[in-house]
């Protein structure tokens, strides 16, 4: 597709770089110039900058550097097509319609994913046929409200419910193949719904584009998983999406902190008592890329995990990767038993909000407390290797001046002489 050069320069009038940068890197102005954490390479102090008069980005560490479009490209992994279109998009300026670049698959995935979210959502809260779906969000105390801002949906109990709806629109079976939606049938051809008689929860990119879905079995059944969520496509990379991220978005920069948890309940159930600066890993180990996404908006993470073995092992490892990318890290565990989502319907917004002030541990203490009641402190050995692995982590900080607090910390907890720990 052809953009005229003018539109292209309109775009740019139009969208301030300071802003569009400003949501993927936190930027503090020196002079003319704003500066930041590069968010291309890994990097301890900012060698980031940005020009808001020239329009223009930099980094100084890694050389990368552009215009806004580029900048857009380079982080979002995207065409310089759906670059423009993403900007055109923000500004509020049409762009003329033309054909798809015919060699990326991903403008038909996303139009797919849209229409498939816009259908569970239809299948929810219109027909009769959602009505099951209905009473169990009801019965989970789930409010309509929520339903609209996470956009749930309901995948009727049928085989081709979708395949039917999204063909009739125009949608080719290959194309809902690929996004993962349906499934080719092995023996007589064809394709079938992959999600069927599911709640639907959206996953969406953090700049609101549906991605993938995880359903979730609205009655137990020994046979199924509970959840069963997109496959890896073009488009969803379950490694780099925290689920909640896009509704979150506001709710990180005024809290500058984010609360990390492991369910979509979870993240819904807190929305829905005010607390809305959470996002979720969805099940498994949190991975780098999920780090650095979250460490371009907030400086500081409260890992919220279940008081079982599995989940404070889950702890250890995101701690490590928080650390070195410079987020503070603290860690709250849950009584047993409980989820986010089970702790706040039970005990309200303001218990919740108390247990996590009082239960909050800086992520020292919490390796200390974790070591004492696994009995690693037992045996003066043991102790010797708590302090090697706490001074360890401690190490991971870029910043030096935070390494002083937390090393008087263990000295502390461990009573060992800070000038000790630092000779490890
Ligand atoms: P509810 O039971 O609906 O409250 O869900 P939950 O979010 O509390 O589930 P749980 O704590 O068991 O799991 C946390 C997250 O792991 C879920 O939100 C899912 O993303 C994921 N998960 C749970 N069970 C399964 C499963 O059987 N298969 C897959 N792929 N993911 C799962
Ligand atoms: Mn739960």
């Amino acid at each position: 597709m052809r953009i005229p050069e003018e539109t292209i320069e309109a775009i740019r009038t139009a969208v301030d770089i300071v802003e569009v940068v400003g949501e993927y890197v936190s930027l503090r102005r020196r002079g003319a110039n704003w500066f930041g954490l590069c968010p291309f390479h890994e990097e301890k102090t900012p060698s980031f900058s940005v020009n808001q008069h020239l329009g223009i980005f930099k980094c100084f560490g890694c050389g990368r550097g552009g215009d806004v479009f580029a900048f857009i490209q380079q982080i979002e992994h995207v065409s310089f097509v759906e670059a423009v279109r993403m900007l055109a998009e923000r500004a509020g300026i049409p762009l003329p319609d033309g054909e798809e670049e015919a060699d990326d698959p991903r403008p038909a995935l996303y139009h797919a994913l849209r229409f498939a979210a816009r259908f569970y959502f239809e299948q929810l809260t219109g027909p009769e046929t959602g009505q099951v779906a209905r009473a169990y969000l009801k019965q989970r105390g789930i409010h309509p409200e929520a339903v609209r801002r996470f956009g749930l949906g309901y995948a009727p109990n049928a085989w081709d419910a979708l395949l039917k709806a999204a063909t009739e629109a125009g949608i080719r079976p290959e194309v809902l193949e690929q996004a993962g939606l349906v499934l080719p049938r092995k023996e007589r051809g064809g394709y079938y719904d992959r999600f069927r008689h599911r709640l639907m929860f959206p996953i969406f990119s953090h700049t609101g584009r549906v991605v993938g879905f995880g359903g979730r079995l609205l009655e137990p059944d020994p046979e199924q998983p509970k959840y069963i969520n997109t496959p890896e496509t073009p488009v969803y990379h379950k490694g780099r999406i925290l689920y909640g991220l896009y509704q979150a978005r506001q709710a990180l920069r005024t809290q500058e902190e984010a609360i990390l948890v492991e369910g979509y309940t979870d993240v819904i159930a807190l929305h829905q008592a005010g607390i809305e600066h959470v996002v979720a890993t969805s099940g498994t180990a949190l991975t780098p890329d999920q780090a650095r996404l979250l460490a371009r908006y907030v400086r500081r993470v409260v890992l919220l995990f279940d008081a079982d073995a599995a989940g404070q092992q889950a702890a250890l490892r995101s701690i490590e990767l928080f650390l070195e990318r410079g987020l503070n890290v603290y860690v709250v565990s849950l009584p047993p038993g409980e989820d986010p989502d089970s702790f706040v319907r039970a005990k309200g917004a303001r218990a919740f909000q108390e247990y996590l002030r009082q239960r909050r541990r800086d992520f020292v203490t919490f390796h200390y407390e974790l070591a004492r009641r696994q009995g690693r402190l037992d045996t003066p050995e043991g102790e010797a290797e708590v302090a090697r692995t706490i001074v360890s982590a401690i190490a991971r900080l870029p910043d030096p001046l935070l390494r002083e607090p937390y090393v008087r910390c263990a000295s502390e907890l461990l009573r060992i002489q800070q000038v000790r720990l630092l000779e490890i």
